[in-house]
């Protein structure tokens, strides 16, 4: 019964005992602020003896201005019932004997003890945890501190990497225009160079057509003037008339391809410039005939077959005549002394057909897919003069006409060449 009794109430010693070993200072005040109990903690956070503490006014553990302000703090306390600290508690600042200032916290309750009012107050030491506070306060600015300094080297990175890229951005831009002009001015010089080229290759392209087309009435006239020569001694007038004429007309001829050669405009446009007209095709056949028979060896014969109507066509007369003489002369160059060559001109399909067939060398069947190149020359012509373009210059000839070319040959057999050129209706 006793024991229990013991574990429900607290009795005076055990209350001494906690008043005297609490590590908080417990002090008990009177109604007027005068110390009636302190307890030994609470003396030496003080600084003081017991003895000196006990009977004297609380307010000298407090520092000005609470000091004399605290029995009025009491008084106004006793009038209106109402206390700042009383039954509240808060953290106020404690004065040593030594006049030391130190934090603590201080929760007061009042009490009655036999009927008299008295006050029950625990001031709990707060120095070191203020202390640490303060640390931690302390340890905090001089992190803002840093992070501020941080911060602020961070920015004027940042602000200095922006410039940076600012000024490698506009020196980018800038590259970009001087390569962009660079690349244009590239251009500028190829296509210069371009056409420079294309303007050297036809030049060697004219002179080398020019150089061609050239020989044949050169050859004409050169056995002309020789026949010439000789037909006077015999004294045969009407024969000597009929070569004037030639050499006459060859002549004419020359100076009409130099007129067309010689023309800057066709020249730059690299375009043979095509100029129909009409004409008889009988005749036309027939004059060729008289014209180029010379050229056949002595003794190989010509067999031609023309149509007997005398036909108009509308074509490039000084065209066809350029396509008819190079094959001609390539069946009479290409052909034995003895050898025939036929040549048959008709007219059907709305377009010229015409065939110049020989039995010469022919043409080595593996180079026939060469024979429109170039300065192309079979292997077989040996010691026969040629540059190998007179075909190459038919076909540009045919293409501006709107005509094709073909041929079948036969080493050793002969040749027949075949243009069709398409009649205007
Ligand atoms: N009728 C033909 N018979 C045999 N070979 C031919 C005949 N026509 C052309 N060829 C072959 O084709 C080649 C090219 O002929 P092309 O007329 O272009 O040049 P070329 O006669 O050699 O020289 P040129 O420039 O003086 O005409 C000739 O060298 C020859 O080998
Ligand atoms: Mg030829």
């Amino acid at each position: 019964m006793r024991d229990s009794n013991l574990s429900m109430s607290i009795d005076s010693q055990q209350l001494r005992a906690i008043f005297e070993t609490a590590v908080d200072c417990l002090i008990i005040i009177d109604s007027h602020g005068e110390v009636s109990k302190i307890n030994p903690a609470g003396a030496k956070l003080f600084g003081y003896e017991i003895k000196e503490l006990v009977g004297q006014n609380v307010s000298v553990l407090m520092p000005v201005p609470h000091r004399e302000k605290h029995d009025s703090y009491l008084q106004n306390y006793h009038t209106t019932g109402i206390g700042k600290i009383i039954g509240i508690g808060r953290d106020i600042i404690g004065k040593k004997k030594d006049g030391t200032l130190f934090p603590c916290n201080l929760s007061v309750n009042e009490f009655f003890m036999q009927s008299k009012k008295c006050f029950a107050g625990i001031i709990h030491d707060l120095t070191t945890r203020k202390k640490q506070e303060e640390e931690i306060l302390e340890l905090n600015r001089q992190l803002e501190e840093k992070v501020e300094i941080k911060t602020k080297d961070l920015s004027s990175v940042v602000n200095e990497l922006l410039e940076t890229n600012t000024r490698l951005e506009n020196e980018i831009k800038e590259r970009q225009k001087i390569e962009a002009a660079l690349r244009n001015n590239e251009l500028e010089i190829r296509k210069a160079l371009e056409k420079e080229k294309e303007l050297n290759d036809l030049k060697s392209n004219f002179v080398s057509m020019a150089s061609h087309e050239f020989r044949t009435p050169l050859s004409t006239i050169l056995s002309s003037t020789t026949l010439i020569e000789k037909y006077l001694e015999n004294g045969s007038i009407e024969k000597t008339e009929k070569h004037f004429n030639r050499v006459i007309s060859s002549v004419k001829h020359l100076t009409e391809m130099l007129d067309d050669f010689l023309s800057l405009t066709k020249l730059t446009e690299g375009e043979i410039p095509v100029n129909s007209e009409q004409f008889m095709i009988h005749d036309f056949c027939e004059e060729f005939m008289e014209m180029n028979r010379g050229l056949l060896k002595p003794n190989q014969e010509l067999i031609r077959t023309i149509p007997a109507e005398n036909q108009s066509v509308f074509l490039d007369k000084k065209l066809l005549n350029h396509i008819l003489l190079n094959l001609f002369s390539n069946a009479i160059k290409y052909s034995k002394d003895d050898g025939k060559i036929k040549c048959d001109v008709e007219i059907a399909n709305q377009q010229l057909e015409i065939q110049i067939i020989d039995e010469g060398i022919g043409i080595p069947l593996n180079e026939q897919k060469h024979l429109f190149t170039r300065f192309f020359r079979g292997a077989n012509v040996i010691n026969i003069q040629g540059t190998g373009l007179g075909l190459n210059i038919v076909q540009e000839y045919l293409d501006v006409m709107n005509g094709t070319i073909e041929f079948e040959s036969i080493e050793n057999v002969g040749t027949t060449f075949t243009i069709k050129i398409p009649l205007p209706q």
